[in-house]
């Protein structure tokens, strides 16, 4: 579903990624890892196209993301859901219309709506909390308004950057949990993270950035592997 073919992105001078190159199948669940500044953040955004990578093809479907133009992009961004670490939820709005807000932009009728946003509330167990703000939520329900968000179109791709960030340990696992639950319906999910603790407990594949460079892959080796 996903092919990295030697990507580098440069910002100016610096190198935030050096030829990267790995493949991703549909419903695999993905954990990206490495320290801060590794690239992480990078390689998402190359995903969903809010920086474009200097060097190399990234592949979504077979379609070359990097190449797309501009008035494509909405058009790409449909068809994945995004989630982050501050939650990015609209604070004047209720829980159900932050959910709701993209189907409405996409003119969808009330009625689909109603069932959509219902079924992606009660996947992430927030049902009866639809009329609260987010500020009358805690920062673990937050999130998951934030996946409930990026599921609600059925998005083929799931991207997580650092959505636990600012979790405590207990919380960050009902996340993962729930973000493989969403793989196990057969969606993609990528997810990056410090929390090397918690990653080695679900035994998903794992990706390790540093400087830049990808230096492990569980799927192709499981050899001196720190986070494995
Ligand atoms: N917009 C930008 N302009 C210039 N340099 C950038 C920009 N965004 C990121 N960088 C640089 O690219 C490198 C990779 O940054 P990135 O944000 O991808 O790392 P990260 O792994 O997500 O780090 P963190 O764990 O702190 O979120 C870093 O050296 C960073 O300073
Ligand atoms: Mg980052």
């Amino acid at each position: 579903m996903i092919k990295f073919k030697n990507v580098s992105k440069f910002y100016g001078p610096i190198k935030a990624l050096d030829n990267i190159n790995f493949e991703i199948e549909a419903g695999e669940m993905v954990f990206i890892v490495g320290p801060s500044g590794a690239g992480k953040s990078t390689l998402m955004k190359l995903l969903y196209r809010e920086e474009r990578n200097t060097h190399g093809q990234i592949l979504i479907n077979n379609i070359d993301v990097s190449s797309l133009s501009e008035d494509k992009i909405p058009y790409l961004r449909r068809r994945m859901g995004i989630i982050f670490q501050d939650f990015k939820l609209l604070p004047n709005k209720s829980i159900f219309d932050n959910i709701a807000y993209g189907l409405r932009g996409l003119g969808v009728s009330e009625f689909e709506i109603q069932k959509r946003v219902a079924g992606a509330l009660n996947l992430v167990g927030l049902l009866e909390r639809a009329e609260a703000f987010p500020d009358e939520l805690s920062g673990g329900e937050q999130q998951r308004v934030g996946i409930a968000r990026a599921i609600v179109q059925g998005p083929p791709l799931v991207i997580a950057d650092e959505p636990t960030g600012n979790l405590d340990p207990k919380t960050s696992i009902e996340i993962f949990n729930l973000l493989k639950s969403v793989s196990l319906r057969g969606t993609t999910v990528i997810v990056s993270t410090h929390n090397h603790k918690i990653v080695k407990e679900f035994k998903e594949r794992v990706l390790v950035l540093e400087d830049g460079k990808l230096v492990n892959d569980t799927l192709l080796s499981a050899v001196s592997n720190p986070y494995a």
